[in-house]
């Protein structure tokens, strides 16, 4: 596997690639790579295909009083893990060849950006959209692999790219989980013990109340068992909603995908996760 920070040195890769008939996949990431990261990287291996990830902590998707500082870096083991998974390129940029002195674009996608996540964290989705809008510059990708645990995220992406023509194909991979359900995140690592136990209410909380929407339950009636399930658990809530799958507006139609999204915090910890609601 390659590593580079260096813009010219990426796109040197990618151009004999492209020469030799290859396509290409991006997995961008954060960094501190789990089970999750690793899930993507596969699913982008394909016959005549390259896969570069990238491992950029993007400042810009951080609120002030969030967790950037502390955010989980562990460059040498999450290189160590993309090479035994296949990955090709290690994309590395640093901050400034990232935002360099004068950077001023900024990319907001309204609408689904706007709720849920973009509500709790203002400023989050541009943030997001504005590098992965760079990181789609610099590496140029035929397809782009994103986990659905970050559900909002990959919608935002996708109307990024419908709405701006991008020539890219995003894939969202399922939720990787722990044995008990929990989604897999960099952010587990900040749970206790006591917290890592309780944190499973979550996800069950979500599937149960998918379970009772698709048998056609009342709405409401799921969302406020599960609410009660996770505040006893010992959650603060920031949201537990259904929407719509692909605009994310609420009180979605029972006849287009659903999607119930949950974020809560146990202690300071934010965990997010979601499912499906399957009819029937
Ligand atoms: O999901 C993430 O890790 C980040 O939001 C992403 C897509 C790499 C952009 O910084």
């Amino acid at each position: 596997m390659q590593t580079t920070g260096d813009l010219d040195r990426l796109r040197q890769a990618v151009t004999a690639w492209r020469s030799a008939g290859q396509a290409v996949a991006l997995v961008p990431t954060m960094g501190a790579l789990h089970a999750g990261h690793i899930a993507l990287i596969e699913a982008a291996k394909r016959p005549g295909t390259r896969v570069v990830a990238s491992i950029f902590v993007n400042p810009k998707q951080f609120g002030p009083a969030e967790d950037l500082g502390r955010y989980p870096r562990r460059e040498a083991s999450d290189a160590r893990m993309l090479n035994a998974a296949g990955c090709d390129l290690l994309w590395a940029p640093s901050v400034e060849t990232m935002y360099p002195m004068g950077f001023a674009t900024n990319i907001a996608v309204a609408g689904v950006s706007d709720g849920f996540d973009g509500a709790a964290r203002p400023g989050h989705f541009d943030g997001v959209a504005t590098v992965v809008t760079k990181l789609f510059n610099q590496v140029r990708p035929d397809l782009a692999y994103f986990g659905e645990k970050d559900f909002q995220q990959l919608a935002v992406i996708r109307r990024l790219v419908a709405d701006l023509d991008m020539p890219i194909e995003i894939v969202g991979v399922p939720t990787q989980r722990d044995d008990d359900g929990l989604a897999l995140s960099s952010r587990n690592i900040y749970l206790d013990d006591d917290q890592r136990a309780r944190a499973v209410a979550l996800p069950r909380a979500l599937g149960i109340a998918a379970r009772s929407i698709g048998r056609g339950d009342l709405v409401e009636d799921a969302l406020t068992e599960a609410r009660a399930t996770l505040i006893a658990a010992g959650f603060e809530i920031d949201y537990v909603a259904l929407a719509d799958a692909e605009t994310l507006a609420e009180d979605p139609a029972p006849d287009r995908p659903r999607r119930l999204l949950a974020a809560a915090r146990l202690g300071t910890t934010r965990l997010i996760d979601n499912v499906p609601i399957e009819q029937g």
